[in-house]
Parts: structure tokens; sequence; C-alpha cells
């Protein structure tokens, strides 16, 4: 597991102003993004959309893309399928020095019935959480540009 190599330092934005920083993407994953038998999708590809979420919180606190320096849990609750509809959303809990701590979810919110028809699908009542995973991404200090 990996550890860290430097203690946080107070954070130079409020708590509360820094909490309230969330971004989402909501999508359908193209079944060319399966990738293993059944239609299967690929956690990686979860990840990946995690990636493009952090970044927007990046933006957002910092002015700037930043980079992910490390996952400290990820886990994959449900599968992903092709043709999946899917929501993900993410928040930053923490703010360091150059880090900042964030927790993401991913939930299906509509899925094909391949058996009822080839092009029916479903709303799911209620949505299924299919990835959960926390987190922590650098903005080097010469790079936050948004600081108040
Ligand atoms: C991200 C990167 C710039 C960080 O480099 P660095 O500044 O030398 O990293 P450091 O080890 O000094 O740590 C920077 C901060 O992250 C924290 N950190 C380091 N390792 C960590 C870990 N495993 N988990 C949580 N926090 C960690 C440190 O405590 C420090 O926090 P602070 O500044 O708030 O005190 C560098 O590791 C990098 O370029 N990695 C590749 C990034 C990448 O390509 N990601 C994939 C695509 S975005």
């Amino acid at each position: 597991m990996p550890q860290k190599t430097k203690k946080s330092t107070t954070s130079q934005k409020s708590p509360s102003k820094t909490k309230a920083i969330r971004a989402s993407l909501r999508l359908r994953i193209p079944n060319s993004e399966a990738h293993y038998g059944g239609n299967l999708v690929s956690g990686s590809k979860i990840l990946e959309y995690f990636g493009d979420v952090a970044t927007e919180l990046l933006i957002r606190l910092d002015g700037d893309e930043g980079l992910f320096r490390a996952y400290d849990n990820v886990e994959f609750l449900a599968p992903v399928f092709g043709g999946d509809y899917l929501e993900i959303e993410g928040q930053i809990t923490e703010v360091g020095n150059t880090s900042r701590k964030m927790l993401f979810e991913a939930r299906k919110v509509i899925e094909p019935e391949p058996k009822v028809a080839p092009s029916a699908a479903k709303v799911l009542k209620t949505p299924t959480v299919v990835v959960r995973a926390s987190g922590t991404c650098v903005t080097p200090k010469n790079l936050q540009r948004n600081l108040e």
C-alpha cells in the first residue's frame, strides 16, 4: 500500500468552501468500451472518469488541472456493461499544502435489457453504486492560481 512521503500542512482555504466543491459527469458507456466477456467494461475505464472529475475539481479549486498522485482505496461493487448510463461524482474533502483529498462514486442509472429486445433498456428505480474510491491529487504550489 502506498505511503505518504510528506505530512500535509494547514490548508490555505476555508474548509467550508473547499468541502462544497463537487463535480460530476453523466454519460453512456458505448458498447465499444466493453473489454471482457459478456460486454463487461474494464474497471480502469471508471478510474479514467474519476480522473476527469478530479481534474474538474482541481480546475475549480486551483485554476489548474493538477496531477493524480495516489488512490488509497478503490472498490468495484457491481459490474458495468456496454450500454449502461452512469453518474460519476466527486468532491474535495481536504486541502493540504499541495495535496487535495477526494472521494468518488460512480452510479449506474440506466441499463440495457438485451433479453427483452436488442434495443430495450430500463431506468433503475434506485441507482446502483458500481465503484467507490478515495484518492489524492497534487497541484504544485507555483500552479495554484485561485488562492484567496
Ligand atoms: C504528483 C506529483 C507531481 C507529486 O510530486 P511531489 O510534489 O514531488 O510529491 P510529494 O511526494 O512531495 O507529495 C506532494 C503532496 O502529496 C502528498 N502525498 C504524497 N504521496 C501521497 C500518497 N501516497 N497518498 C496521499 N498523499 C500523498 C504529500 O503528503 C504532499 O502533500 P502536501 O503538499 O499537502 O503536504 C508527482 O508524483 C508526479 O508527477 N506523479 C505522476 C502524476 C501522474 O502522471 N498521474 C497520472 C495522470 S494525472
